[in-house]
């Protein structure tokens, strides 16, 4: 090779090198292990992240999260103990309920993968999302998952002013306009996770969506099964009539722990039966044993993210959401 032409590959090479690097946030080519950071400050980490556990010990365990995936260690993670001291704090004006555009029913499948239970939605039955503050757009219905532990009482991943549930479903949901969740979790706004915290009752109090969704759970025995659930979800019925919630921007739960996260936090609990938490305990773990005797909740974390709400507001805190 001479001089000239080794002298023009590395201009054409450092130009590329340059052209990548100045695209990749565009493009969403980042690789595991790589993360982007946002105008805003979020930690964007992509899809998927695996070899991490619930247990705590060095190395998949959550201390060790931010070695699997660089955003576990960022400074906007979650879940979050929601603190508000009444009066204090800001609100969030509330202009549309939190809805979906359809009140229909859509298909969906439960699927063990032994960390957790979760039940995914066909990609031609779209539930579109609508009135999350903070957002702008529709938000399509991706999963819905389970977080629980076998000790009651400490089955929530967040917390209310110190206090944890027995459990907490998450209706995840990524922005129509990224197309997909993989590219949704490199964009600061590119989630919606609606949080409802479950509470064991003895009576039939209760969400009946819910409570059906656990009970499709039921069958699922060994790991990597999945069945169609074998009823439609009605969408009408999946969100909560009393909508107070606390709201805040934060972080998936599990690895990649992408800041990538409109939280929203219901904050009235959804009331499930002593056997819907049954099933939930009773489903295996990866590992061989439950999934309840590590719990599958990541600890609190201490994000510097302002938590809002969106009840018990005056007119003296109320800011535009
Ligand atoms: C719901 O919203 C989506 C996304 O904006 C739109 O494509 C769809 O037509 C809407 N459906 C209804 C029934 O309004």
């Amino acid at each position: 090779m001479t001089a000239d032409k080794s002298i023009l590959t590395f201009a054409v090479a450092s130009f590329l090198v340059t052209l990548t690097l100045a695209f990749t946030p565009l493009l969403g080519t980042v690789h595991t292990g790589d993360y982007l950071t946002a105008p805003n400050g979020a930690l964007l980490c992509p899809l998927p992240s695996e070899g991490f556990s619930y247990k705590p010990v060095a190395g998949t365990g959550p201390s060790s999260w931010a070695e699997i995936s660089p955003c576990c260690g960022g400074s906007r993670q979650s879940p979050r103990n929601l603190a508000v001291i009444h009066g204090v704090g800001k609100c969030v004006e509330q202009t549309t309920r939190l809805h979906y555009n359809s009140t229909g029913q859509i298909e969906g499948h439960v699927f063990n993968n032994g960390k957790d239970p979760t039940i995914h939605f066909s990609s031609d039955a779209t539930a579109y999302l609508f009135g999350a503050p903070g957002t702008h757009g529709a938000y399509v219905l991706y999963n819905i998952h389970v977080h629980f532990n076998s000790l009651l009482g400490r089955g929530s991943e967040h917390a209310i002013s110190g206090r944890f549930f027995d459990g907490e479903v998450h209706l995840v949901h990524y922005k129509a306009e990224y197309g997909s969740v993989q590219e949704a979790v490199l964009h600061p706004d590119g989630l919606v996770v609606v949080a409802l915290f479950l509470e064991e009752v003895n009576d039939n109090r209760g969400n009946g969506e819910i409570i059906s969704l656990i009970d499709s759970l039921a069958n699922l025995k060994g790991i990597g099964e999945e069945h169609q659930i074998p009823h439609h979800v009605n969408l009408a019925q999946l969100l909560p009539t009393s909508q107070d919630y606390y709201t805040y921007d934060g972080s998936l739960t599990t690895p990649p722990c992408s800041e990538s996260v409109r939280w929203i936090v219901v904050r009235n609990p959804v009331y499930i039966h002593t056997l819907e938490l049954q099933i939930l305990t009773n489903l295996e773990s990866a590992d061989g044993g439950l999934i309840s005797d590590t719990s599958n909740d990541r600890p609190l974390q201490t994000g510097d993210t302002e938590i809002q709400r969106n009840f018990a507001c005056s007119h003296a805190d109320l800011t535009l959401g």
